[in-house]
């Protein structure tokens, strides 16, 4: 179906396409049988107290204002994690600032955290309660003075409302926002959040979602500060400033993070090396270039026990999250596994 469709789409301007995809959500006129999987059984996992119907989960920067999350359930998604949200509602960067690198099959942007803020996002979700796991990825206003108090009124507006809340210290369009990997600057940030916590004697999961332009240095340091701060889960990873160099596509040298294929073994080599620091204390969320079973069984076998992507659904569509699903059930049938949890970190 969406391989009819994509020339026509491609033809769109990217941001134009993706609001436009936003719009037909809207209609919720998808039957949820279209992407029904068989034997799901097989991929369903229970983390941090819920039971995840399976591990694919779509990640933060498709439905950044939660406008569609629960048309987005109707893929087939395991979860959703709507934002970036910053505290004001903003514009982001401007125009054009998302890249589609076709031959790539890899995206660049530089949005910049546009989104409509805490305010009218944390309505839209209390007049419209999530038909499944629904994470909310939180981070700071460009023309903030003070960060850290934007991830706090982040936390308190909505920890309420998510199943579980992402601290994003890792986009690369909002200035110094990765200086939060510094080992000091982190475990102030954790900490506050920590404090926020215990005042609403709240029990809620913290992700927090990292650069993969790290250095080994820093992966030692994140993992120990994760553990030792109560951080339920890494997201590994956000977008990367590297690797333009191997590109085909002319746009590879568009200032943004680049997602999709090209990003994939960067992501899936930052998860081994976190999963054997973190030894199942803090778990992984892998994400970074999956669009097929075999890209999803690869950071299982890494050591992620969730799963997020977003660039695959460009290029594949929404089918791509049944494909996975059948296409991983088929992988562990072959490999005598009854459930994928078997298989979590078997690669290292
Ligand atoms: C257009 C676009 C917007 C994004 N916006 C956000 C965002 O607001 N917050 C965030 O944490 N990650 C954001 N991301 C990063 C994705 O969540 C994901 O980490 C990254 O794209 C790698 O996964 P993928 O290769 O499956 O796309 C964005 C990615 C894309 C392509």
């Amino acid at each position: 179906m969406f391989s009819f469709f994509r020339p026509f789409i491609f033809k769109l301007e990217p941001e134009r396409a993706h609001r436009l995809a936003i719009e037909s959500l809207k209609l919720n006129y998808l039957p949820k049988s279209f992407f029904k999987t068989e034997n799901e059984e097989m991929l369903e996992i229970k983390a941090f107290n819920k039971k995840f119907p399976n591990p694919i989960g779509l990640a933060a920067g498709f439905d950044k204002s939660a406008e569609v999350y629960n048309s987005l359930f109707r893929f087939g998604f395991g979860f959703v994690e709507i934002g970036t949200v910053t505290p004001v509602k903003q514009y982001g960067n401007p125009k054009p600032r998302i890249f589609r690198l076709e031959r790539d099959e890899a995206m660049i942007n530089r949005l910049g955290f546009n989104n409509d803020g805490i305010k009218l996002i944390s309505e839209r979700i209390t007049k419209n309660k999530s038909n499944g796991i629904l994470g909310i990825n939180i981070g700071p206003n460009k023309n903030t003075e003070n960060q850290e108090e934007d991830f706090i009124l982040g936390f308190k507006n909505f920890y309420n409302l998510a199943d579980y809340i992402t601290i994003n210290i890792s986009s690369p369009n909002t200035e110094n926002l990765r200086d939060f990997h510094q080992v000091e600057k982190l475990i102030k940030l954790l900490k506050l959040i920590k404090k926020e916590k215990e005042k609403y004697n709240s029990q809620i999961p913290i992700m927090l979602k990292i650069s993969p332009d790290i250095e080994d240095k820093t992966i030692e340091e994140i993992a120990d500060v994760a553990i030792n701060n109560s951080i339920t889960a890494l997201i590994l990873t956000n977008t990367t400033n590297k690797n333009r160099n191997k590109l085909i596509e002319s746009n590879k040298n568009e200032i943004g993070g680049l997602s999709g294929k090209p990003l994939e073994n960067i992501s899936n080599n930052l998860i081994k090396k976190f999963y054997k620091k973190l030894k199942n204390k803090v778990l992984i969320i892998g994400v970074g270039g999956i669009d097929s079973g075999k890209s999803a069984y690869n950071k299982i076998i890494s050591g992620a026990t969730l799963l997020q992507l977003y660039t695959g659904m460009v290029y594949k569509g929404p089918e791509v999250v049944k494909n996975i699903k059948k296409d991983l059930i088929n992988h562990l049938k072959q490999d005598g596994v009854k459930n994928f949890k078997e298989i979590i970190g078997q690669g290292n």
